[in-house]
């Protein structure tokens, strides 16, 4: 059965084959291919193109899938910690960046090619890009975004038509015949571009943009005389002509008006495009001639040194990792039959993948996830059969598609955004408030807030500034400052007495933040306000620096300070952990603003 509604396109409802529309033409499913696994990646797809939160009744209308089956999936999936519900939606969890993160890290160019492409983003002062070809798309692998005068960003994992981008033509100058087959398919299936999320429906850009390529493209080198900036199979093809020629490709507001883009291709030590590099721009700063002319000399010296990296990085010996599916198991007898023990099994053949780890034998997969080689063969039979997956001489690789399972939704997502969950948690099992904050100037600024539903005299929302000083959290982030940064901060703030507790002696705060780094959490009893105590502890990113800070706020006369301290402290310290855990997988290869 299909179910159409009014400007959407035909997605069939008795399949759960993802709808994607790099696979609008698709194979038959193969014989040994894992139901559940395949049924559990649709699931995860569609809720990574709703955004990251979806309803179950939604899934089980886009899916086509039965209800119950939704829910076991959904149960599967939240055991695994990739997703939890929220009411009646499912929300994917920053953990589940691992799937993605496994192709990343085997993939490389994002660890040895990111620095260079932000680097090249600060020099010229606009957003800069790593793209890599993904069948006749291309999927974003890097950002450094700077952009100003812009509505749409793109980040990791989002994946455009080729024939929209500046990467595209680039990528499209080595396909084969068989490859503009499809991408003929893939037009003629989807003449809207609905199967590409990121972007705006083909056919939607206003009119009076520049054109393609409009810089020496000649007099109509064969538009399709269609409206917009759809320059039909002829103008793809002459673009892709041009770009194989000069070694540059442009975008002239293909994807919305406005947005310009400068692409050159990034060679491997044999001589394979790898990735496209963008310097990306708009047209109140650039025109797409200028962009060329001012851009290209600084972007090709960067891909210079870009292909002087990738020939002299030395590899680094990654360690097989093992078991990593023993866990399921267990789960399959603490959860019965809501526990699809296939689909977890399945997913984690994907974490087997890594750095140093891009190209796995069957022997290599099975020892790494601790499954029988035919329950990982027949996981991977699944992954290649949904292109998550190639095979190449008996070894298997990961594809750019995994990072469709999650990663543009959660790389868009901030410090508080990967908070929120965990506060509701620790709001749960202590009764009292928790926040998060970090600090800005002299003040501490509240980033997330979950209240305990207790009436308290202080109204604090996100935003809500106090001096960091006087605040717990403010002494946890001052006390993570390096010692002459501490002191010269102090030395400016002239302390105020907010209450008759304030600690306002210059000395006196200076050893109470020397404490406070000794013991990992700062308890500030009624300095603030009258009858307000609170008790924060630092949240540190991967490299150890304390990015922000969270707190239980409660009066005064709920616990004594010896029993916040016994029974606060060790839940907010969890607390501060899971959220460190999620950033560190979240904040992988991409940054995560903190507020
Ligand atoms: C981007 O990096 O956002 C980007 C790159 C190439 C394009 C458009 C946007 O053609």
């Amino acid at each position: 059965m299909t179910v159409m509604t009014p400007g959407e396109s035909a997605v069939p409802t008795d399949s759960a084959v993802p709808t994607d529309s790099a696979v609008a033409v698709e194979a038959a499913v193969p014989s040994e291919a894992v139901g559940p696994l395949m049924r559990g990646i649709a699931v995860l797809r569609e809720i990574s193109d709703a955004g990251g939160r979806t309803s179950l009744s939604e899934l089980v209308r886009t899916t086509g899938l039965a209800r119950s089956t939704v829910d076991r999936i959904a149960a599967t999936l939240a055991r695994m910690g990739y997703l939890r519900m929220d009411g009646h939606s499912a929300v994917l969890t920053p953990r589940l960046m691992e799937l993605g993160n496994a192709y990343l890290a085997s993939l490389r160019l994002p660890r040895l090619l990111g620095p260079l492409a932000a680097q090249l983003a600060e020099e010229l002062d606009e957003s800069v890009s790593l793209a890599v070809p993904d069948r006749d798309g291309i999927r974003f692998v890097h950002q450094t975004t700077r952009r100003r005068a812009m509505s749409l960003t793109f980040r990791i994992g989002d994946l455009l038509p080729a024939e929209r981008t500046a990467p595209g033509p680039l990528f499209a100058a080595g396909w084969d015949e068989r490859a503009w087959v499809r991408w003929r398919e893939r037009r003629a299936a989807d003449p809207e571009d609905r199967g590409f999320p990121a972007v705006p429906p083909r056919g939607a850009e206003a009119d009076g943009r520049g054109g393609a390529d409009r810089d020496s493209a000649g007099p109509d080198d064969g538009g399709s005389g269609g409206d917009g900036p759809d320059d039909g199979e002829a103008g793809f093809a002459a673009r892709t002509e041009r770009a194989a020629e000069r070694g540059w490709a442009l975008d002239d507001q293909l994807i919305e008006p406005g947005l310009i883009a400068l692409a050159v291709p990034v060679r491997g030590p044999d001589g394979h495009v790898l990735c496209a590099v963008s310097a990306v721009s708009h047209t109140s700063r650039h025109s797409a001639d200028s962009l060329r002319r001012t851009l290209l000399p600084r972007v090709r010296e960067a891909v210079a040194a870009m292909e002087r990296e990738l020939r002299e990085a030395p590899t680094v010996p990654a360690a097989a990792p093992a078991g990593l599916a023993d866990w399921t198991s267990a789960s399959k007898q603490r959860l019965g039959a809501d526990f699809l023990e296939s689909l977890a099994r399945g997913l984690t053949v994907l974490t087997a993948f890594g750095e140093g780890r891009a190209e796995l034998t069957l022997s290599a997969v099975a020892e790494a996830t601790g499954l029988a080689r035919a329950t990982a063969r027949r996981a991977l039979i699944t992954f290649e059969h949904l292109g998550c997956v190639g095979s190449r001489d008996r070894t298997f690789r990961l594809t750019p598609r995994v990072l469709a399972l999650g990663c543009p939704p959660l790389s868009r997502i901030t410090l508080p955004d990967i908070a929120e969950p965990h506060l509701v948690t620790l709001v749960k099992k202590v009764h009292d408030s928790a926040s998060l904050a970090v600090l800005t100037g002299d003040d501490i600024q509240y980033t997330a807030r979950v209240a305990a539903g207790r009436v308290m005299s202080v109204t604090i929302t996100p935003g809500t500034r106090f001096p960091a000083y006087a605040a717990s959290m403010g002494r946890v982030l001052l006390a993570d400052l390096a010692p002459a940064e501490r002191l010269a901060r102090l030395a400016r703030t002239e302390p105020l007495a907010l209450t008759p507790r304030t600690v306002t002696d210059a000395a006196e705060l200076a050893a109470l933040l020397e404490r406070v780094e000794r013991e990992g959490y700062a308890l500030v009893d009624e300095e603030l306000e009258e009858g307000l105590r609170s008790l924060a502890v630092p949240v540190r990113d991967r490299t150890g620096r304390a990015v922000a800070a969270v707190n239980v706020a409660m009066h005064s006369s709920r616990r004594s300070v010896e029993r916040c301290l016994r029974e606060v402290l060790p839940e907010l310290r969890a607390t501060a952990e899971a959220i460190e855990a999620d950033l560190r997988i979240a904040g992988r290869f991409t940054r995560i603003p903190s507020a």
